[in-house]
């Protein structure tokens, strides 16, 4: 594999990940193992392909957290450290950025801003409602401010960059544990570490006086109804409920806020989703929004005069946002691939063609939109019952 766009090998990391837990906790230890490494690669080659990716800090503390898991199923099996389950590449970045973790901290703030999230203006409004203006004046709100958040809707749409925006955006410490993560590295002590989580967010808090921001990706894989009841994970949820609602207490003026985010929402617990005040749908990018996402993602493109950014938000309904920057970089590959065809490459200074419309063209025809129109219509539904803004 040559080449694979990010939004593709975000998604098969998600997909080894929770693969390497099904198995985890079924208890198939070695198959476990594998899985874990293959998240973990796939993560390293997110992070090394593009080391400027958004969200890179965010999947460095996942590869950890696999890492971990995979140290800690060895150790209870008495296999020790081998070699070979260290991630290769990027080493020393996950080194760098482990005594972070341990902490459960991500010191560095995400490094993406509320304004370059496209679109989305109605979730943008509901965050500033419910995060943003209480940070700035709690004095504004006698009656208290909801606490709990869930982001829903299809994957690539926006979800974790919206998380990891409203953090940047009132300087909160943002505590951010995707579900996966919680169960790998915390089976058998999960309890415990939910307890120590919460209670490291009042410390924060309280002696720093900085708000809060504890992210849960893809919640559902710890609070679907279907998740297994295998190692302990009931005890977890509840342990996970309980300090819920020790935040959420109308009347507490503690700055911690928490966010979660899932793909799947209709398979949540609903003892999970009463918490969750405001839930929000993260849609699909209409044309304006799509116009926007071209304009930003073939902006360091040589683009020929035929290209026009209408035309491409038109020829794109259906597709994410993921997707449209997909877009970008296949076609940007395309006519660097025609360069070395032609041996100009080699040349230091020659320049790919400039991109037309047609290479557009051709680049979504060949890819279908990642969610289908009846998945849509799930999203759309689901929703109608159950939004909260
Ligand atoms: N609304 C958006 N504005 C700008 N970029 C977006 C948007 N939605 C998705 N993207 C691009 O797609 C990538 C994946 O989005 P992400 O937030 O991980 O989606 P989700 O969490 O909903 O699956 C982002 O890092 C960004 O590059
Ligand atoms: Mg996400």
């Amino acid at each position: 594999m040559s080449y694979q766009a990010a939004g593709e090998l975000e998604s098969i990391a998600i997909k080894y990940a929770n693969e390497a837990i099904r198995l985890d906790s079924q208890g198939s230890y070695p198959q476990a193992i594998m899985m874990y490494q293959k998240s973990i690669e796939t993560l390293m080659k997110l992070i090394n392909l593009y080391p400027d990716y958004k969200l890179n800090q965010i999947y460095t503390q996942r590869a950890i957290a696999y890492r971990e898991r995979i140290k800690a199923i060895q150790r209870a099996r008495g296999i020790g450290e081998e070699a070979g389950v260290e991630p290769k590449d990027g080493e020393g970045r996950v080194e760098t950025l482990r005594a972070n973790f341990d902490d459960l901290v991500l010191k560095e703030k995400p490094d993406v801003k509320f304004d370059q999230v496209i679109g989305l203006s109605e979730a943008k409004r509901a965050l500033e409602e419910a995060i943003i203006f209480p940070n700035k004046r709690p004095d504004l709100f006698p009656l208290g401010w909801p606490r709990g958040i869930l982001f829903y809707g299809p994957p690539g749409c926006g979800k974790t960059m919206l998380a990891a925006a409203t953090a940047a955006e009132i300087d909160a410490v943002f505590l951010s544990v995707d579900a996966a993560s919680i169960m790998s590295k915390w089976l058998g002590e999960a309890e415990k570490n939910v307890m120590k989580l919460f209670q490291q967010a009042r410390e924060i808090a309280q002696q720093e006086n900085k708000a809060v921001i504890i992210f849960i990706d893809e919640v559902d894989s710890l609070f679907g109804t279907r998740s297994q009841e295998v190692g302990g994970e009931i005890r977890v949820r509840n342990q996970f409920l309980k300090e819920t609602d020790g935040i959420t207490e109308k009347g507490k003026k503690v700055p911690i806020y928490i966010l979660a985010a899932t793909n799947k929402p209709w398979s949540l617990d609903p003892a999970f989703l009463r918490r969750f005040e405001k839930r929000i749908f993260v849609n699909l990018p209409n044309e304006p929004a799509r116009k926007n996402m071209f304009e930003l993602y073939t902006q360091p493109l040589m683009l020929d005069p035929s290209v026009k950014l209408e035309a491409l938000a038109k020829l794109t309904e259906g597709y994410t946002g993921s997707d449209i920057k997909d877009i970008a970089q296949s076609v940007q590959l395309n006519v660097v691939r025609e360069l070395f065809d032609s041996g100009d490459a080699l040349n230091l200074g020659s320049k790919p063609r400039q991109i037309t419309i047609e290479d557009f063209k051709n680049v979504v025809k060949q890819r279908r939109p990642s969610v289908s129109p009846e998945m849509l219509k799930t999203y759309i539904k689901w929703s109608e019952s159950f939004k909260a803004l």
